[in-house]
């Protein structure tokens, strides 16, 4: 059994960022950050396109980044949330700068704005097209900076410890206090006892439920499905987020490779197979309408045609400046024979960013006392039916400022209850079980693309569930006789999060944002 203070599951830019503020405010508490993989992999080190923030208040301001935020939402989000996430916004900013983070200029020294589906005005602060890389190497390197933080790589959450887990508890939910998590140190195949006074998932999205994502494979919603396994209260999951251009390859890798919308913002266009500029059917803002109208717009162009993508075209467009913008996604591009000058992007849609998940206050805490959640597992009410492009990093950083003002005050009257005990471990693992998992997790995203997609219907949900139902009993009895490994683990949490997208789309009877039902 191990004791901590701060306890922080994941080392995206959520997770990271309130661990360098916890450590450096509490230098006499030990802060532990669990990451299931290499420390930076995560959702954050791919983020492309760069983060929101109002720069210039002549230029652009904060009520017209609130209202773009409000319009994508689509009457969902909470305006209160909004506008503090929007005019928190610069002083987070000004700390990542800080802490080392470097974003583009142009040639008057002022930031090189970009501009992205859903915004009115240049607003994106990047770095070059690797935003998140930039953004995740530099938070590392404060991390590595703060002997008070223990960063505990391949070390994978399996639960979260409550008073469930402590025998004869018969309080109710409103009662729920987390006391941490049991921990699985990869290395040594053993669970280990994590306790915390304060609790931090940061265990970003889950696009892995899906067949095609743009999200890597740590995406699998274990955060989500601990949390609701702890009886916290989960919001907002059906509005999957499905990005427009995800480079086209026959459904070879997972993940897809992005082509960030910032290359539509930069004046490429979309076509279909025909050749024709299609988006302006669709909607005003053509290729920069929300990512909900682009996504279905696509959609519908490639059942009309039968067409497997439809095409980005960037010809027309500087190619010395945008090399100097996208040089990632040229370099990819170049990589599978294309040249821009000439060729066109194939691209389809594909799932992006979980607009809910775990419901959090205005300070991060869950409904589960000692619990907090920030960055893409958090529902915080910023998004509400669908994420505006490039929220997502900022709320990440003003959520995580929140919860550490928030958790530094608690932590003080938090205490650890006894007995609780350590997790019992009594599984045999089988080898021809593992093939199983890796079938019924193939199973599992195949079902969500064909049955949850961009278009639902009450038939196809139906379907998806009846079919999850099975997937579900398959690996409900395995786990309870294997020794839990993390890909154990991992299909019963993803499991859990498509039975919830799944359950909130039935119940959810009106269209709106990026949710939309025949
Ligand atoms: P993540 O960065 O995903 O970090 C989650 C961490 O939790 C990882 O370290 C993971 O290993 C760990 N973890 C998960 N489960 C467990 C477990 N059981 N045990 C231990 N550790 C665990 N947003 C923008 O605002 N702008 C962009 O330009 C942008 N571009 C994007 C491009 C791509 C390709 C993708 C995929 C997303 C993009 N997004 C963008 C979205 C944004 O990157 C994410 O929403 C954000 O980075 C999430 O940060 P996070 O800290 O919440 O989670
Ligand atoms: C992109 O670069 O297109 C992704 C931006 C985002 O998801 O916010």
């Amino acid at each position: 059994m191990r004791d901590f203070d701060f306890l922080v599951i994941g080392s995206g830019v959520a997770g990271l960022t309130f661990a360098i503020k916890a450590a450096q405010k509490h230098p006499d508490k030990k802060v532990a950050i669990v990451t299931k993989s290499q420390a930076s992999e995560s959702n954050t080190k791919y983020a492309q396109g760069g983060i929101a923030v109002v720069q210039n208040e002549f230029s652009d301001s904060f009520e017209q980044h609130v209202q773009d935020t409000l319009r994508a939402g689509d009457g969902l989000c909470d305006e209160e949330v909004v506008r503090l996430v929007v005019t928190e916004g610069p002083q987070r900013l000004d700390e990542l700068i800080a802490w080392g983070a470097s974003f583009d200029e142009n040639n008057e020294g002022t930031y090189d704005l970009g501009r992205e589906g859903g915004h009115t005005h240049h607003r994106i602060l990047h770095h070059k097209d690797i935003t998140g890389k930039e953004i995740e190497t530099k938070l590392l390197t404060q991390i590595s900076l703060l002997e008070n933080i223990e960063m505990l790589s391949e070390h994978f959450a399996i639960d979260l410890i409550t008073q469930h887990h402590i025998a004869g508890w018969k309080g109710k939910k409103e009662d729920l206090q987390c006391y941490g998590a049991y921990v699985l140190n990869k290395q040594t195949e053993k669970i280990e006892t994590f306790i915390s006074k304060v609790t931090m998932l940061a265990s970003g999205g889950a696009g892995q439920v899906y067949q095609t994502t743009t999200n890597p494979k740590i995406a699998t919603g274990d955060g989500i499905a601990m949390a609701y396994r702890a009886k916290a209260r989960i919001e907002g999951v059906e509005f999957i987020q499905f990005h427009p251009t995800a480079l086209f390859d026959h459904g070879e890798s997972s993940p897809s490779f992005l082509i960030s919308e910032a290359v539509r913002g930069f004046g490429a266009h979309l076509k279909n197979g025909k050749g024709e500029r299609f988006m302006l059917k669709y909607d005003e803002r053509a290729e920069l309408a929300s990512r909900d109208i682009v996504s279905r717009a696509i959609d519908n162009e490639m059942k009309k045609s039968g067409d497997e993508c439809v095409f980005l075209d960037c010809s027309h467009l500087d190619m010395e400046a945008f090399e100097k913008h996208f040089p990632n996604i040229l370099e990819k591009c170049q990589s599978m024979g294309l040249d821009l000058t000439k060729d066109m992007i194939p691209v389809v849609p594909a799932a992006h960013y979980i607009c809910g998940g775990i419901k959090t206050n205005q300070q991060g805490q869950t409904t589960v006392g000692n619990l907090y959640a920030c960055g893409e597992c958090a529902h915080t009410g910023l998004h509400g039916a669908n994420r505006l492009a490039s929220n997502s990093l900022l709320e990440a950083l003003v959520f995580a400022h929140r919860c550490f003002l928030s958790a530094s005050e608690l932590i003080e009257s938090t205490s650890i209850p006894n007995g609780i005990p350590e997790w019992n471990e009594d599984g045999t693992s089988l080898p021809d079980e593992l093939i199983l998992i890796t079938h019924n997790r193939r199973e599992l995203q195949a079902l969500m693309s064909d049955y949850v997609g961009i278009i639902r219907s009450e038939e196809r949900l139906q379907r998806a569930l009846n079919r999850l139902k099975v997937i579900n009993e398959e690996n409900e009895a395995l786990y309870k006789r294997s020794k839990i490994s993390p890909q154990l683990s991992e299909l019963r949490n993803l499991i859990s999060v498509a039975y919830l997208i799944i359950r909130k789309s039935i119940e959810r009877k009106e269209n709106v944002g990026a949710f939309f039902r025949l």
